[in-house]
């Protein structure tokens, strides 16, 4: 690991990268910017900037049903950008990937789509105890409408999920596993390709929630094998209110449409409507056009910073910021998975997260403070919220060693 580390430490320039990021300049409350709430969002860097003002100054037009050289122009930025999914997630075809909303619109989209025309009554969709609202909220409202239920996978007080369980849940009801890759408020990386093969072997199809895995872990859906996998833009460097959905081809093209509207269809009357093929099927409406070009230019953006260092990089933030947070007495670290990315959450004594988030945004520190969208795992430990310190490519040794200082002001601040 050590000869790993130091060749990819020469590739990777932080410096270098974070110039790219003109926001990370700026001054918050007096002091540099230390931005640590990149589960949340990340920063974009210039690429992304300057991709969506040349596509709005350049090649603005409507995709896909004009016949002039700007609608042209838009088009192939569009799909060019499908195609730089495509390659980043390694899906087969061009057309298994979906420009959706975002990772949430991707789920509800297979909820919806997928699995609520399969449910019946007492079947059964099978969560672990680690999801995101986003992969909580949508299979309940298809159980509702269809008299399925929730089963859940129980996790360890280490924040891990015990594979022998969630198999033993995987029941002749089972119709979906939905599983998050990396949990947003512990960090916990799942094994999904395990999790896949055991329910394929039950002949139960899996949907994985990729938002906090796809900035920080290399993602190829051939080698998961997983049945859909969904993503956000804006949590990789892209900009918001845009996001895919990859789902295997034979799975998507016998899934009716998600959402009725312009570019949906083949052709249209009062007395019958048929449906476009997919990927267009499941994108009514003009898209956020300029979204997914952004999209496209961060994914260029991040396979040009050479994934596997930013992977060594963001583990070593990681590293060092948990052995110096648990050097300050009377905090606790929730969730310590021996595989996890990305993300360090935190209680200290009784001090509200909240009024911790406070001190340190007066740091200049930028942490989330919250239950992070995933109120089912701040039960889990009895915790109202935590502090989520939680890194990018960005990030450097000194944005943990200030997130730490503000950490010990908390302690003076409230006392020991
Ligand atoms: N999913 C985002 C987070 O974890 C909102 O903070």
């Amino acid at each position: 690991m050590n000869a790993i580390n130091s060749t990819v430490r020469l590739q990777f320039d932080v410096d270098r990268l974070r110039a790219e990021f003109p926001i990370l300049r700026q001054q918050i409350h007096g002091r540099p910017l230390v931005y640590l709430d990149n589960a949340n969002t990340t920063q974009k860097p210039r690429a992304v900037l300057e991709a969506l003002n040349h596509y709005y100054l350049e090649s603005n037009a409507n995709i896909h049903r004009a016949n002039h050289l700007l609608s042209e122009r838009a088009t192939q930025a569009y799909e060019g950008a499908r195609e730089k999914v495509r390659r980043f997630i390694n899906a087969r075809d061009v057309e298994e990937v979906i420009f959706t909303r975002g990772c949430t619109e991707a789920i509800n989209l297979v909820a919806q789509s997928f699995a609520r025309p399969r449910l019946r009554e007492d079947d059964e969709i099978l969560l672990t105890h680690l999801e995101h609202h986003s992969n909580i909220v949508p299979w309940q409202i298809v159980c509702e409408a269809t008299g399925a239920r929730l089963r859940v996978a129980p996790i360890s007080d280490r924040g891990e999920l015990d594979l022998e369980q969630l198999v033993a849940l995987m029941q002749e009801r089972t119709r979906l596993v939905a599983i998050a890759h990396v949990s947003n408020a512990l960090g916990t990386v799942l094994p999904v390709g395990e999790i896949v093969r055991e329910a394929h072997a039950r002949g139960i199809p899996v949907l994985v929630d990729g938002a906090q895995a796809a900035p920080h872990l290399p993602v190829d859906v051939q080698a998961l094998d997983c049945d859909f996998y969904a993503f956000s833009g804006h949590k990789l460097y892209g900009p918001t209110g845009v996001g895919a959905l990859y789902g295997k081809r034979a799975l998507l093209d016998a899934m009716p449409p998600y959402q009725g509207g312009g570019s949906m269809i083949a052709s249209v009357s009062f007395e019958k409507t048929t449906y476009n093929t997919v990927p267009y099927r499941f994108e009514a409406g003009t898209p956020n056009i300029a979204g997914v070009v952004g999209f496209g230019a961060a994914v260029d953006f991040l396979i040009s910073c050479d994934l596997d260092a930013v992977r060594v990089h963001e583990h070593e933030l990681l590293g060092r910021a948990t052995q110096q947070l648990a050097e300050i007495p009377d905090l606790r670290i929730i969730g310590e998975a021996h595989e996890k990315c990305g993300v360090v959450s935190f209680v200290y004594d009784d001090v509200h997260p909240h009024d911790v988030g406070t001190v340190l945004d007066q740091e200049g520190v930028a942490v989330r403070a919250g239950q992070h969208c995933a109120q089912p795992v701040m039960d889990r430990y009895g915790v109202p919220a935590t502090v989520r310190a939680s890194f990018a490519l960005y990030n450097t040794a000194e944005d943990v060693d200030a997130l730490v200082r503000a950490v010990w002001r908390v302690r003076d601040l409230f006392g020991a």
